[in-house]
């Protein structure tokens, strides 16, 4: 077996050292870096892959890249372009007459399979939402609302209908079985005088699906067989993968709005994204890589009532277009999208988990696993006839890629090629979101006395109103206050960094970590605090062309001991997030001036109720 020896650049060899490691909160590290297109790095990394692909895949006869074609790209949701693709048109091609294209490139349509469930629950969120995740599917599907009441003493043999939500269909946890007359189902793929001879006992005709593959069923013959099929677990036990529970989405989407399912698809999410080389049903085979019989490579087959479990088509510019759309939340609103992208469902590995339908992958940012600094890729993989296709978006970083093969690949080459984009990107976003946070923030910022105090952050608008509380809105002018903070990045640490933190003559890093932990006298001595930032996502224009934005803090004292128990943790940052609050106003709020050419002039921390001027970048 072949793999691609490269890690491009190392990811970050993080502490260890004795103290506690910094536990941030959950989300980006980092505020997202931009013009990636203009980086150098994102050149040499690009670069990099141009010379590694040929020679470990397209040029490596042990690859068997005579067979297979495939095509890759790299994506941003902050660039419209790809930050790198790849092409390769199997050698073998040639040898087919095929119906399809003879030469791959970013146009060229494959069949995407399973990742066709990503567009199905992106166009039941944009047309039904996901306010009825908890209904059951029985309210929408009058058939299992029969079964369910004709069923007597359990549920072992029969689903439990009633207790299977709409939203455990998109996330895998229905417990329903995998397929009905699809795959698995031996009847359809070995004649029955074999599957006799091979030990399975004689059955009656009428136990066999009437239909599948050819024919494929019709409505009444899927909602007949599925009814009835024997779950797997009970609802919301574990996720157990199931193609059935899309088609059944597809059957409430319909339901609701009337509509059929493959023009919901079209309306209200291929349109809209202008995604022209992406289809629900076969386009014309001029369009796509066919690598052999337009239907022994399955390019023609027509799942026709199951196209929500796998129908789909795409190209990989497409596919790109695609992941950039959900990370930029164009279809839905951004909550509903922050809604989507997270867990549902715990799978047996605890760096996987399950969403809707995601596969999400933790990757720690440091090789020993030692730090709580992790981003999370959301993929989805897709398998069809001579079809493989991968879709991964890590949201922290804005970055996606797509990967589509046709022929006969090696097994593994998507999630080995994945790897590769991986440890090749991470670290390489990462560096350029250090490069840029430090660019941007990192200085001393100081109390000059020519800033007038506003009323604190988060209202925007102190003009002309004061502040609630006994605060006054315009305290004399202290020209003289003793307040300062510098922020720096760090290689190693999470988020933006606050040391040398005083206000009014005040060590305020000491402050907030004892007052928040109420902290004794013979303690004092001790206290290692320790004052970062991350990115709230929070922002808001100001006027003349300038923006505020918003950070958390997370106040720490490094002198604890590092505690990995069943029950004791020393990375539960998010239960103290604002555990301090003077006048209503958090004292881990910490407010960014840019002007209008994307400076930083100053920094406000709500609770104190002062700007500090940037008066020197490090
Ligand atoms: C392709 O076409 C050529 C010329 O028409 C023919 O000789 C050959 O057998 C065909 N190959 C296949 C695989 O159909
Ligand atoms: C849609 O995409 C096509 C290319 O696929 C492009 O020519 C066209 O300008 C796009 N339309 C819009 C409205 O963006
Ligand atoms: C504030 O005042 C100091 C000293 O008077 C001056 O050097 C500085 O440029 C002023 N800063 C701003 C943002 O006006
Ligand atoms: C700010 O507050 C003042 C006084 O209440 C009001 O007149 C003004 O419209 C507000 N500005 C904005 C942008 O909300
Ligand atoms: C703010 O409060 C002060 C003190 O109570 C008062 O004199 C002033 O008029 C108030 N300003 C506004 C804009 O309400
Ligand atoms: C931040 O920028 C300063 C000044 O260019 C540089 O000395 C420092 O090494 C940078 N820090 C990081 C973590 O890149
Ligand atoms: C700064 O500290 C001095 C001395 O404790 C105090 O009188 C003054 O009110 C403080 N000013 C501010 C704005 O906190
Ligand atoms: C400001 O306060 C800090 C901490 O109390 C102190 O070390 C420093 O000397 C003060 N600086 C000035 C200029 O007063
Ligand atoms: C803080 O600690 C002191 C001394 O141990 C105790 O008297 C006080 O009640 C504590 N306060 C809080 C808010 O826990």
């Amino acid at each position: 077996m072949w793999t691609i020896l490269l890690t491009l650049a190392a990811i970050t060899h993080i502490r260890p050292s004795d103290a506690k490691a910094n536990c941030p909160l959950y989300g980006p590290l980092l505020p997202k870096p931009i013009n990636l297109l203009q980086q150098p790095e994102i050149q040499a990394a690009a670069k990099a892959l141009d010379a590694i692909f040929p020679k470990y895949i397209d040029n490596d006869k042990s690859t068997g890249s005579e067979h297979f074609s495939y095509s890759v790209e790299v994506f941003s949701a902050s660039e419209d372009k790809p930050l790198w693709n790849h092409f390769w048109t199997a050698p073998n091609l040639a040898s087919f007459n095929s119906t399809g294209v003879s030469k791959v490139d970013a146009n060229t349509v494959y069949r995407l399979g399973s990742i066709t469930k990503l567009y199905t629950v992106l166009t039941f969120l944009a047309t039904v939402g996901d306010g009825i995740w908890n209904d059951p599917v029985t309210k929408y599907i009058p058939e299992f609302a029969a079964v369910a009441k004709q069923t007597h003493g359990g549920s072992m043999f029969v689903p439990d209908w009633d207790s299977i939500t709409v939203g455990s269909l998109a996330s895998q946890s229905s417990g329903l079985m995998r397929d009905y007359a699809l795959l698995g189902e031996v009847t359809y793929q070995l004649k029955l005088s074999d599957l006799y001879a091979i030990g399975f006992p004689p059955i009656s005709l009428y136990e066999i699906p009437p239909c599948g593959v050819n024919p494929t069923c019709t409505r009444k013959q899927l909602l007949s067989g599925i009814s009835k099929l024997p779950p797997s677990f009970a609802p919301g036990t574990t996720p157990v993968y199931s193609d059935i529970g899309f088609t059944i989405l597809s059957y409430i989407a319909e339901k609701i709005t009337g509509k059929k399912f493959k023009s919901m698809v079209q309306d209200s999410v291929l349109t809209p994204l202008n995604l022209t080389h992406t289809f629900v049903s076969a386009p014309d085979d001029s369009l796509g890589i066919i690598p052999g019989n337009r239907y022994s490579t399955s390019w023609a087959f027509e799942l026709a009532e199951e196209a929500a479990t796998g129908n789909m088509y795409a190209s990989a510019g497409d596919l790109s277009a695609f992941g950039r759309a959900v990370m930029r939340s164009s279809l839905l609103k951004p909550a509903m999208t922050r809604r989507w992208l997270k867990p549902s469902v715990f799978t047996s590995d605890p760096k996987g988990t399950i969403g809707m339908p995601w596969g999400i992958r933790q990757i720690d940012l440091s090789s020993s696993g030692a730090s709580y600094q992790s981003v999370h890729a959301y993929n989805k993989l897709g398998s069809l006839g001579a079809y493989t296709s991968l879709l991964v978006i890590i949201p922290e970083l804005d970055l996606g890629f797509s990967i589509l093969a046709a022929g006969d690949p090696p097994p593994g080459l998507a999630m080995d090629i994945a790897d590769t984009i991986t440890s090749t990107y991470i670290p390489t976003i990462m560096t350029l979101a250090r490069n840029q946070a430090n660019a941007t923030f990192s200085g001393v910022y100081k109390y000059t006395g020519n800033i007038t105090v506003g009323g604190g952050g988060g209202g925007g608008n102190s003009s002309g109103t004061n502040a609630t509380g006994p605060y006054p809105t315009n305290p004399p002018a202290a020209k003289t206050m003793n307040s300062t903070l510098t922020i720096s990045v760090d290689a190693s640490k999470p988020g933006l960094g606050v040391t040398n933190w005083i206000s009014n003559g005040t060590d305020m890093a000491f402050i907030s970590v004892a007052i928040g932990a109420n902290i004794t006298d013979d303690y004092f001595s001790k206290v290692k605090p320790s004052v970062r930032l991350y990115p709230t996502g929070a922002e808001e224009k100001t006027t003349g062309g300038g923006k505020r934005v918003a950070f958390k803090a997370v106040f720490e004292d490094l002198s604890l001991a590092e505690k990995k128990a069943s029950f004791s943790s020393d990375c539960t940052s998010w239960v103290s997030v604002t555990a301090v609050v003077y006048g209503s106003k958090p004292l881990d709020m910490f407010i960014f001036d840019f002007d209008k050419d994307g400076k930083v002039t100053d920094v406000e921390n709500a609770a104190l109720r002062v700007k500090l001027d940037k008066v020197s970048s490090i």
